[in-house]
């Protein structure tokens, strides 16, 4: 009586369980970012502006002091995908690096003026900031992942 059960209640958990193993294969076939990964810093930085931008809405100035310095200096990709980065660049990692000169000061004025608690200032940087990350994007991000597909 009991084994039909059991074998029944196993097969509904195997096709329960399908989309879930197929989700992670897809995961897989999609190359979920390599840990440290130009890919993975971006996400940090996307997740590092979202919470900026709940403290701009608390008025939590302090929050944005310790937040800043981790979006001015974010951490680089391994030194492997920088070499393939930079060849592929060119001549154009003189303006690559240049908006990501732009984040790092924009950054730093915001956390200086989170500092003094000067919020309209704060507001002014992260505009400047934002604007930063989009000028990046607008120019090299389409053709990186086009360029770099699975192996990023
Ligand atoms: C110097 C160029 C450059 C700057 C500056 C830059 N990014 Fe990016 N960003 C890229 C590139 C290139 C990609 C595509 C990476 C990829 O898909 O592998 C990207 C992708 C992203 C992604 C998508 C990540 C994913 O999982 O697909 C996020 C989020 C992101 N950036 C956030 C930011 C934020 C926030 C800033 C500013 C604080 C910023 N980026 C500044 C070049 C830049």
């Amino acid at each position: 009586m009991s084994t039909p059960k059991v074998s029944m209640i196993a097969a509904i958990t195997m096709v329960a369980a399908l989309p879930v193993a197929l989700a992670t294969m897809d995961a897989h076939a999609a190359g979920k970012e390599v840990p440290g990964s130009l890919r993975a810093v971006m996400e940090q930085l996307g997740d590092d502006m979202q919470a900026v931008t709940g403290a701009i809405s608390n008025e939590d100035w302090a929050l944005v002091a310790r937040l800043a310095p981790g979006i001015a200096h974010h951490p680089e990709p391994p030194m492997m995908q920088k070499v393939r980065i930079l060849k592929w660049l060119g001549t154009d990692a003189g303006t690559f690096r240049g908006f990501d000169g732009r984040v790092e000061e924009a950054a730093n004025a915001m956390g200086e003026a989170a500092e003094r608690g000067d919020g309209t200032q704060v507001i002014r940087a992260f505009a400047d900031l934002q604007q930063a990350c989009l000028a990046c994007h607008q120019k090299y991000r389409a053709p990186f992942v086009e360029h770099f597909g699975e192996q990023r």
